[in-house]
């Protein structure tokens, strides 16, 4: 397979870390494009003499241009987060989900250089953060369409293991599992009946790998990265519960606002199908669900002392 130079923006991040190891094992050269710069995680991930470092911010056109122009291929994973988070504050997300992204596009399209888009299982909520996703993603598609770009789009479902970061974004795995580990209580927002389509961060890395690196797949569909047969958030804390052997009591409060009650975010049957289809990937290329939580808790309770909990 052809090695390539690779820039991933946002990739010192949870998702873009996990896939910086999968593309080093590739044999492919990496080059992370950030915000700031994180020593301890270049120190603490081995990738001091191996990873490249870039620092420029998503809203810079100029850096954005002249980075995309120096690599075969750009995945675009710098974005904030946070469904609550952004309720009251939609400027930021708007600024660098949606403009960062354009720039991307745009860079992509003056080079003529394969491009990569990440999207949101939740693209559905209104929500600041999954309506400027949403929006990227639409983009992404109409610059394949009217610029010939060659733009891959993946909707990644709720993605976890080791190296989520606790805050300030409340993802759901560090939030159940750091207090349970820490014996405090675990907050539940609404029933707990939302369903979630949990998926292993270093599975997702390998789809997204197979998304940006395979040639000749069609650009004009979203590909979706999930396992399918979701969770409820009772069953994953059951989980982990049980996994911890915690002692950790659950406190029940109100929805969060941007979310939905009773939710249903989940891959769908065409998105398997375009998994196995064009990207070889098969539920047997999966880590059984218990596997991967175990395995990420172990490195949650290595790590604890650098997740303070308020
Ligand atoms: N975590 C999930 O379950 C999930 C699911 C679907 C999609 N996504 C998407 O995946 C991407 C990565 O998510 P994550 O969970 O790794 O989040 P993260 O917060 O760990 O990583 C985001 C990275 O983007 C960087 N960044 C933010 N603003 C930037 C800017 N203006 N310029 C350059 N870099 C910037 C941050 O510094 C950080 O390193 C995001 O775009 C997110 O929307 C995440």
């Amino acid at each position: 397979m052809k090695k390539n130079k690779i820039l991933i923006t946002g990739g010192q991040g949870f998702i873009g870390s996990h896939l910086v190891d999968n593309l080093l094992a590739k044999g492919h050269k990496v080059t992370v494009f950030d915000r700031y710069y994180d020593e301890k995680k270049f120190n603490d991930y081995g990738w001091k003499n191996k990873v490249v470092f870039m620092l420029g911010d998503l809203k810079d056109r100029d850096s954005v241009l002249e980075a995309v122009g120096h690599h075969d291929i750009t995945v675009n994973l710098g974005g904030l987060l946070g469904t609550a988070e952004t309720v009251h504050n939609p400027l930021p997300p708007v600024e660098v989900n949606i403009m960062g992204a354009i720039n991307v596009f745009h860079g992509l399209k003056e080079h003529k250089k394969r491009g990569f888009q990440i999207a949101v299982g939740n693209h559905w909520m209104n929500n600041p953060y999954s309506i400027t996703k949403t929006t990227a993603e639409r983009f992404a598609l109409m610059y394949n369409k009217e610029h010939g770009t060659d733009i891959r789009v993946l909707r990644g479902m709720n993605v976890f293991g080791e190296r989520q970061n606790h805050r300030p974004v409340r993802k759901i795995f560090p939030n159940v599992v750091i207090p349970a580990l820490l014996g405090k209580d675990i907050t539940v927002y609404g029933s707990g009946n939302q369903i979630m389509d949990l998926i292993y961060a270093k599975d997702f890395a390998e789809i997204l790998a197979r998304v940006i690196l395979y040639d000749g797949i069609p650009n004009n569909i979203i590909y979706e990265g999930g396992v399918g047969g979701g969770m409820t958030i009772n069953k994953l804390v059951d989980m982990v519960i049980k996994l911890t052997k915690s002692k950790s009591k659950v406190n029940r409060v109100a929805m969060r606002p941007g979310e939905e009650k009773d939710s249903v975010v989940e891959i769908t049957k065409e998105g398997w199908d375009n998994l196995k289809k064009h990207l070889k990937f098969a539920p047997k290329n999966l880590m059984p669900v218990e596997r991967a939580m175990a395995q990420s808790i172990a490195w949650y309770k290595k790590h604890l002392n650098e997740f303070p909990w308020n």
